[in-house]
């Protein structure tokens, strides 16, 4: 069943706006394909169900469409590179640099069903001194991937993307047809609502992952949203992307390092900063996803005048 331009228009602006996922044209079967089965769950075809949408505009069926056009794809140590880059070079250097104690702050941000938090706390938990503790905040905009994250548990078809061996024998357990991570791994990682057009989880931060993401988004929002994590991210740490993704050409305040076969992004000093104002703002509480709670704690101005305590 085909969608109308009309239908495909109103589809594409409102899911632009409330998540920055761009639906160019062309992608009209992505659009079909992802809203039939709502369509059909109402009782309605595709083209009845958008005009309920725009007519009615109930906050449910709104966050639903949205949800159902966010894609998910995920994997246990994604692309490999980036965790060898991690423990291998990151994670000794923040170690060295806070002297073997204190607590290392991770940001999984747009951490769909739990693999990426999950895999970064295994890392962690097999690598930091025992003086070292570490927290990890996990977020997405989907409702739906934080309840399977939060869950902790894996079906084997899961698990056989990319869990090593090795790690699934110290870190999971089996618990009926399906896998559990253990106490010590979920203990680390808290799961939020969060959508990346609204202000960051409060800082600082040691290590963000914003992987596979940036690549839904325009120019301008990209940008915005490296900005923002500049701002939460501490003067030494370090900025994961996806393969596909990189701040060059995008956001002037990181500086690319290439480790372990992969990049990793660190922040310059501070002169690489643009003037906040130059930038979109994020939106104000109460726009977003109607199941995203008031953006969460804006951080302490922290990161423009960073430069001096470096
Ligand atoms: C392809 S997955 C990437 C998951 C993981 N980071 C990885 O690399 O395996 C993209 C995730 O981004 C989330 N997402 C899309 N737009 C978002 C937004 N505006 N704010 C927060 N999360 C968003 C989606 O819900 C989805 O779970």
């Amino acid at each position: 069943m085909s969608i109308s331009p009309e239908s495909f228009a109103f589809v594409a602006d409102l899911v632009r706006r409330r998540s920055a996922i761009q639906l160019t044209p062309g992608k009209e079967y992505l659009v079909e394909s992802r809203l039939l089965p709502l369509a059909r769950t109402a009782g309605l075809d595709l083209d009845a169900y958008v005009t309920r949408l725009r007519t009615v505009g109930a906050p449910a069926d709104q966050a639903a469409v949205i949800e159902a056009m966010t894609t998910n794809e995920t994997s246990w140590f994604r692309d490999g590179a980036p965790y060898a880059a991690l423990r291998g070079t990151e994670l000794p250097r923040l170690v060295a640099a806070r002297g073997g104690t204190g607590r290392l702050r991770v940001w999984s941000a747009a951490c769909s069903t739990g693999q990426e938090p999950y895999s970064i706390a295994m890392s962690l938990l097999d690598d930091l001194p025992a003086a070292m503790t570490s927290e990890i905040i996990a977020t997405d905009l989907s409702e739906q991937v934080l309840e399977r994250a939060r869950s902790g548990r894996y079906s084997q078809l899961e698990v056989n993307r990319g869990m090593p061996a090795a790690m699934l024998v110290r870190h999971m357990v089996r618990a009926g047809t399906e896998w559990e991570l253990s106490a010590a791994v979920r203990h680390l990682v808290s799961f939020r609502a969060h959508n990346l057009l609204d202000a960051p989880p409060a800082g600082p931060f040691d290590i963000v992952f914003l992987r596979n993401v940036l690549i839904y988004f325009d120019l301008p929002t990209k940008r915005a949203i490296l900005d923002r994590v500049l701002r939460v991210l501490r003067p030494d740490g370090v900025l994961l992307l996806g393969a596909a993704e990189s701040t060059l050409g995008v956001h002037e305040g990181y500086e690319r390092v290439t480790v372990e076969r992969s990049s990793v992004y660190r922040p310059l000093a501070a002169r690489g900063l643009p003037a906040p104002a130059t930038l979109p703002s994020p939106r104000p509480a109460g726009f977003g996803h109607p199941s995203t709670p008031s953006p969460l704690p804006v951080p302490a101005a922290h990161a423009l005048s960073r430069g001096a305590a470096r």
